[in-house]
Order: structure tokens, then sequence, then C-alpha cells
């Protein structure tokens, strides 16, 4: 415990982008300080301790300075991201000492924040770190968009992308609950085994070793393909154009493959394969779909208590491993969320 009153020098470790990746993220465009700071609080605010820090590819796209749906990060300012923090002392009413909770907080070990936009989590319900993933932000993203853009029917084919990863093993996952027939694409024999036998996926596609993806998906999806999860774009998406059904839902989630691109990528175009068969492509940010939260993370949280969703976790210890676990997203080496569990 922390006496604020006697403001006792409690040493924090925060993590600051030092310059703007240039293709892909090096440990050097991330830079540590560590300062002995007096934390005290005031009236409304708490004092919270890192436990959790979620790793995200989106953050990508912030360490860039191109227009987008958010600001970038400042250089030499933290970088922020999904946290879950413990309260290690309260002068806000909503939390107490003890508390675990949620929210877009700094890369500090520990941090002053004001309540707002913290989400109470509760650590019996489920372990910690899922409220970073299947019961947070890429849970809520997989549901959105397969549920809101996907319109999914009993008895419909559909195909993942970045299947073995966050979003995409709950969006294959939700998609056999939901009586679909699923295929998952993924970049290693180890992840597509791991579709079959762990989520209960009908097929698998390893898209570094097959020649012809557009040969493999039609062979995985023999009456064609009628919605398409989208989280890695480029020419993966383009073999998927070739097998889509008419009124076929393209759900355009991310495009992993191309957020390190220092060209532009080239693409074949995707109009015609829209046009002939009247289907539909749709990006979203998961932000969009706020009001079906509730709705939705009640969902998923019976699903997992009723066995029917497996909650999959690449752990990684150390605040000092948090720029090597976001740059390793880029690599595939986690099996779902990749999460860094912050030891004090
Ligand atoms: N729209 C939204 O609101 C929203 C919200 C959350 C996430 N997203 C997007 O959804 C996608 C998935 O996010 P996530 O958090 O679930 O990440 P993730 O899938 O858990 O991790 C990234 C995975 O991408 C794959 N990958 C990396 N480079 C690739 C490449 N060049 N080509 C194909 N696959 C590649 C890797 O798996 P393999 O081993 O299979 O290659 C890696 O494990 C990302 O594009 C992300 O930006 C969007």
């Amino acid at each position: 415990m922390y006496n604020i009153n006697e403001n006792l020098k409690i040493m924090i470790k925060t993590i600051v982008l030092k310059n703007r990746p240039e293709g892909k993220p090096a440990v050097s465009d991330f830079e540590f300080i560590r300062d002995n700071d007096e934390l005290s609080i005031k009236d409304g605010e708490l004092l919270l301790e890192t436990t959790y820090v979620s790793v995200d590819p989106y953050l990508r796209g912030r360490m860039s300075d191109a227009k987008s749906y958010t600001p970038p990060f400042e250089l030499n300012k933290p970088i922020h991201s999904g946290v879950i923090a413990k309260v290690i002392e309260s002068k806000n009413d909503k939390f107490k000492t003890g508390d675990f909770v949620s929210g877009m907080l700094d890369w500090k070990t520990k941090q002053v924040a004001t309540g707002e936009g913290l989400l109470k989590v509760d650590a019996s319900k489920a372990p910690l770190s899922a409220y970073l993933g299947i019961l947070g932000m890429t849970g809520l993203t997989a549901y959105s968009g397969l549920t809101q853009i996907g319109k999914p029917k009993a008895g419909e084919t559909l195909v993942v992308s970045g299947a073995a990863g966050a979003v995409g093993s709950v969006v294959g996952q939700i998609g056999k609950i939901l009586g679909l027939r699923v295929i998952g694409i993924a970049g290693t024999d180890e992840k597509v085994e791991m579709l079959k036998t762990e989520y209960g996926f009908d097929a698998g596609i390893n898209y570094n070793s097959t020649e012809n993806m557009t040969a493999a998906i039609a062979e995985a999806a023999p009456k064609g393909v009628d919605i398409y999860f989208d989280n890695v774009g480029g020419p993966i998406s383009d073999a998927v154009f070739f097998n889509i059904n008419q009124f076929a839902r393209l759900v355009i989630c991310g495009a992993i493959s191309v957020y390190n691109n220092t060209e532009l990528p080239k693409s074949i175009s995707v109009q015609p394969f829209l046009i002939k068969n009247s289907a539909l492509m749709q990006g979203f940010i998961v932000s969009n779909y706020e009001k079906i939260f509730p709705e939705a993370m009640k969902q998923l949280s019976e699903w997992l208590a009723e066995g029917k969703l497996t909650n999959t976790e690449t752990i990684v210890n150390g605040f000092e491993e948090i720029p090597n676990a976001f740059i390793d997203l880029f690599d595939g080496k986690n099996l779902g969320k990749m999460v860094v569990r912050v030891e004090i």
C-alpha cells in the first residue's frame, strides 16, 4: 500500500513513442522512462497500478500520423491502450481501494486517473485478462461485426481471416454457435489444427503453405461464401472475393497485412465482384455499435460460462515486454488474444 499523504516517492515506468515506425515497428521506436514521481490524488481521482496491458494491431495506425478515426499518438508521450488496473488509492466515490478497473490508460506501471471512462471488472466472474479480449474490445468487435453486418443465417458459409487471433477466433466460434459452416484462414499448421479441434471449425487453410488460395477456399466452401469476416486484407481477401455468393456480406474489420506497408498495396479491383454478386462490403469500428454492447456482453458471458466459447490467450510477462508483444502480432506469434501481465 502506498501512503499518498506522506508523498512517498514511487518508481514509475512509462513507455513513450520515440519514433513513428517506418514499416514494421521496432523496439527502438519505443522508449522506457523511469521516474521517481510523487503521486498524489485530488478529490475525484484514483491511483492505479497496472495489472494487464492489451497490445492490439490497431495501435500501429495510431503510431503513424496519417489521418484516421482517432488522433495519432504524440511523439515522446505515453502510448495508451486497453489496460486492467488495480485501484490502490481512491478519492472517487465510484471506486474503492482493491477494485479492478478496465479502460484506455497509459503504458505506465502506476498512474493517476479521474475515473472517467473506467469500468469496474469482476475478477470472480472471469480472469481479469478476459476483459481485454473475449469480454472486452475484441470480443465486442467479433460479436458486433458478425451479427450487425454479417447478419448470419443458419446453414450459410462463413470465412474468417486472422482466424486464430483475438477477434477471428471468437467470430468463428460464434459462427458455429449460430449454425454456420465456418472456414478459418491462419498462418501456421498448428493454428489451423487448433481452429478445427479447439473451436470446431469445419475447415482451415494455412495461407503460408497454400499455393492457390482461391482453389483452397473453393474446396473448403463447396456452396460458396455467404459471409467473409476480414481481419487481414491483401491477397488473402482477394482470393475470397472469387468465391463469394449472391448477396454475400463482406465484413471489413481489419487489414493487418497492409498496416506496415510503405507503398500503396497492389490489390485486385473488388467492384466487379460486388456488382455481379449484389454483395455488400462494409467497414466498421467497434465503437459504432456501443448501443448493443450490453446485449453483446451478456451473450458472450453466457456462452463463455456455458462452455460454448473457448477463451484463448497468449500472456507475456513483464512491463518491459510490451513493445515486443506488440511487434510479435505482426509475426503471428499469438494464439487468441495477446496480453501482457505486468509484474510489479
Ligand atoms: N474494426 C475494429 O473496430 C477492430 C477492432 C479490433 C481489431 N480490429 C482489427 O482486426 C484484426 C485482428 O485484430 P486482433 O486484435 O484479433 O489481432 P490478432 O488476430 O489477435 O493478431 C494479429 C494476427 O494477424 C495475423 N497476421 C499478421 N500479419 C499478417 C499478414 N501479413 N497477413 C495475414 N495475417 C497476418 C497473425 O496471425 P497468422 O499467424 O494467422 O498470420 C496474427 O496473429 C486486425 O486487423 C485489427 O486491426 C478491428
